[in-house]
């Protein structure tokens, strides 16, 4: 019932060059791919090109932030509706990063999931626990506290129209995968609390894993029962490695 995705996070890489001849690739190997949706996010600067090479090719885009204000004085900021402007389905919000290095809190990754949603964009919400947390034993505390910032402010029934991603950030670029078993008891838990508000809700949010996804690990992760895709960082930069993530998840 859950369609997989699979999503590519540029992260702030790439050129023009460089990007043509990944979408270019991608695009080559798409014939192949059998997964229900592959999609990028693409640094803001390159969207117009990325929307004008993906148009009409089966592969979706998106944004890796926005602004949790529609419009107005916010110097540097990106609205929703600008990434709707140039076609973009989906945009990250609350990326690791993003809490890490530019002081997100849970309050307002949550407005900048309300803020997509009201858009119109599919919002791909990251959660996941540091190292430091999981030594400590409070995966599950921290996941909860990230998701139910969300449910507050905007009802469980906003789920429906998210996709979330478990990214322990212990994985992240570090090339130590969770171990399927490891990633899915994390999945487990996270539909598992959404279940305690809504079962419908629950069965039907896609959770993504994300952390270090490589082809060679991938289809044992998405196999695993609540593990609906994967949202690769560094993979996705070459369309060999991408496109066989994309066909280990179809
Ligand atoms: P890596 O795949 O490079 O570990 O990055 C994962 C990620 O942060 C995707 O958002």
């Amino acid at each position: 019932m859950r369609q997989p995705l699979v999503a590519g996070n540029w992260k702030m890489n790439g050129s023009r060059e460089s990007i043509r001849e990944l979408l270019d690739g991608i695009k080559a190997g798409m014939g192949d791919v059998n997964v229900a949706e592959v999609a990028v996010c693409a640094p803001a600067v390159y969207i117009a090109d990325v929307e004008a090479q993906l148009s009409g090719s089966g592969v979706a885009w998106g944004g890796q932030d926005l602004s949790s204000e529609a419009s107005g004085a916010y110097t540097g900021e990106i609205a929703a509706s600008m990434w709707l402007d140039f076609g973009c389905r989906y945009v990250i919000v609350g990326h690791s990063e993003r809490r890490t290095y530019h002081g997100e809190t849970d309050e307002m990754v949550a407005r900048k999931y309300a803020a997509a949603r009201a858009a119109g964009l599919v919002p791909i919400l990251c959660i996941g626990e540091t190292l430091e947390e999981r030594e400590q034993g409070i995966t599950e505390e921290v996941v909860a506290r990230q998701l139910d910032a969300v449910i507050a402010l905007e009802g469980v029934a906003a789920l429906n129209d998210g996709v979330i991603a478990y990214e322990p950030v212990w994985a992240i670029g570090t090339g130590k995968t969770a171990s399927p078993e490891q990633a899915q008891e994390v999945h487990a838990f996270i539909r598992g609390r959404v279940a305690a508000s809504d079962a419908g809700v629950a069965a039907g949010v896609r959770i993504l894993y994300g952390g270090s996804m490589k082809p060679d690990n991938a289809e044992e992760l998405i196999a695993k029962a609540d593990i609906d895709g994967g949202l690769i960082g560094g993979a996705s930069l070459n369309a060999g490695d991408f496109l066989g993530i994309c066909k280990a998840a179809g």
